[in-house]
């Protein structure tokens, strides 16, 4: 994909203005991984469940598999879909996984992070909200 490069006059300043393209992304694939965690009797947070369990998890995984993209995943705060969590998000697809467990993240990373074939039963769904 090209990318798209505009000047435009404003106010008589230059500005450029960049279009968000693929090629203008630093990682091929991003992950954020929510470890938000709530109060003790507030609503349901990824992080009292294992949210930073799965950062770690997720760097070694790819990590060890030594892909040949490049790939970052990093703690996030709330995605807002707590009540199916732990929930990740992988861009630039924007595909979001509920409900992921630690016996996942292998599948994930080899199927959508290097084959870029979504893990279907993961994800969230239109009937989730
Ligand atoms: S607390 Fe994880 S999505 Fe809201």
């Amino acid at each position: 994909m090209k990318s798209v490069y505009s000047v435009a006059k404003i106010n008589h300043f230059p500005y450029i203005c960049l279009s968000n393209t693929m090629e203008n992304l630093k990682f091929d694939k991003h992950v954020f991984i929510c470890v938000n965690q709530r109060a003790e009797g507030e609503k349901r947070s990824c992080g009292e469940g294992h949210g930073m369990a799965l950062v770690t998890a997720f760097k070694k995984t790819i990590k060890d598999k030594n892909l040949n993209i490049k790939v970052r995943a990093q703690r996030a705060g709330c995605l807002d879909v707590c009540h199916f969590g732990p929930t990740l998000v992988v861009y630039p697809e924007g595909i979001f996984y509920v409900g992921v467990e630690l016996k996942d993240v292998e599948e994930i990373v080899e199927s959508h992070i290097k084959n870029d074939i979504p893990v279907e039963r993961l994800r969230l769904k239109k009937e989730h909200y």
